[in-house]
């Protein structure tokens, strides 16, 4: 019997040797697996549109390249509030991270709107060479005035309008119009301005508005048309390319000043190659929608480039009151 006790010990460390072993990799596994920072991304667009892929793509490399130590929780349809409402929760650090229409950061900073004045760029190319120069560059610093940080610009297209019980083909076809404008200042006088009246109504009203003629008309690229189901209530759409709103995506301040260098510069990275990659998915987006509003009945129209011409002129007025203390930077976009 006495000899078996070397043998019983020796089985009985080997056990407790494994036990602690186990127990060390589970700790540890659950530090892990727990992250450091759990934030919230505000997305007012569907779960498969674009801007939501796009935030969807930045959450998942930041979660890879920190190890695990940063999750972004990415909340689209304007769960966490509209635009708006989502823009002053940043201030405090109630959300962190969000994609917006530059529309809504110029309420707040209005030297944005030189980004988006109508009939600013030639095409797609024009506004992409401006936003990735020296002039993108600049406009993400001024995020800082709002006590955000500007991370990448999102591609939104070119917005047109689309209305109801008649076709728009001259800028008489506008006279008294009814037409939804986002929360913007700059837009409600864009229209005001053709002619039309304008109405700001939230982005997830708009449906209604149009389907129970509270406006006559909207205005919008052709992926927010077919996604939130404009083409339903609103057949007539003219492709006039009035404006080209640039998306950007921005981290509250109040958060960044909380984080690493090495964790900001992984974000700015991230950021950077999401937008790349929502950039490749709003090119198909955009074919794609067309086609879904053209099979549902869809009629386009077309302006003339003499017509084309009268609404840009009727913008002069509004070139000069919203950005008239940067007119060098805005004939440096022209001829960018
Ligand atoms: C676009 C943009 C949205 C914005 C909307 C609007 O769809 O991507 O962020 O809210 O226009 O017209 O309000």
């Amino acid at each position: 019997m006495k000899k078996r006790w070397p043998i019983v010990a020796m089985i009985v460390c080997i056990f407790l040797i494994m036990v602690a072993v186990l127990f060390f990799f589970n700790n540890k596994k659950s530090k892990s697996d727990s992250p450091e920072y759990v934030f919230f991304y505000a997305e007012n667009q569907t779960s498969d549109y674009p801007t939501t892929l796009g935030g969807q793509k930045f959450a998942d490399l930041v979660y890879e390249r920190t190890g695990g130590r940063i999750k972004i929780i990415v909340k689209y349809d304007a769960e966490l509030g509209s635009e708006a409402e989502a823009i002053n929760q940043m201030k405090y650090g109630g959300i962190a991270f969000a994609r917006v229409s530059l529309s809504q950061l110029a309420e707040r900073i209005p030297a944005m709107n030189v980004l988006l004045l109508p009939f600013l760029y030639n095409d797609s190319d024009h506004m992409w060479r401006v936003l990735e120069g020296d002039i993108g560059a600049e406009f993400l610093l001024k995020a800082d005035e709002y006590d955000l940080v500007g991370l990448s610009w999102y591609d939104a297209g070119a917005r047109n309008f689309y209305s109801k019980s008649k076709p728009i083909t001259c800028l008489e076809d506008l006279a008294d119009m009814k037409m939804r404008v986002q929360e913007s200042s700059m837009m409600a006088d864009m229209v005001r301005a053709l002619g039309a009246k304008p109405i700001t109504v939230v982005y997830s009203e708009v449906y209604s508005a149009l389907d129970q003629g509270y406006v006559d008309g909207a205005e919008n690229n052709w992926p927010s048309y077919e996604s939130m189901k404009h083409y339903k209530v609103a057949k007539y759409y003219t492709i006039d390319e009035h404006i080209r709103v640039p998306e950007m995506q921005v981290c509250s301040k109040v958060i960044w000043d909380m984080l690493s260098e090495e964790d900001r510069q992984i974000i700015r990275e991230c950021a950077l190659e999401s937008a790349t990659y929502e950039r490749q998915l709003w090119k198909e987006r955009e074919e794609s929608s067309k086609k879904i509003a053209l099979s549902n009945g869809t009629r386009i129209y077309e302006l003339s480039p003499e017509e084309k011409k009268r609404f840009r002129d009727a913008m002069d007025d509004l070139y000069t009151r919203y950005c008239g203390d940067y007119m060098d930077t805005v004939r440096k976009i022209i001829n960018y």
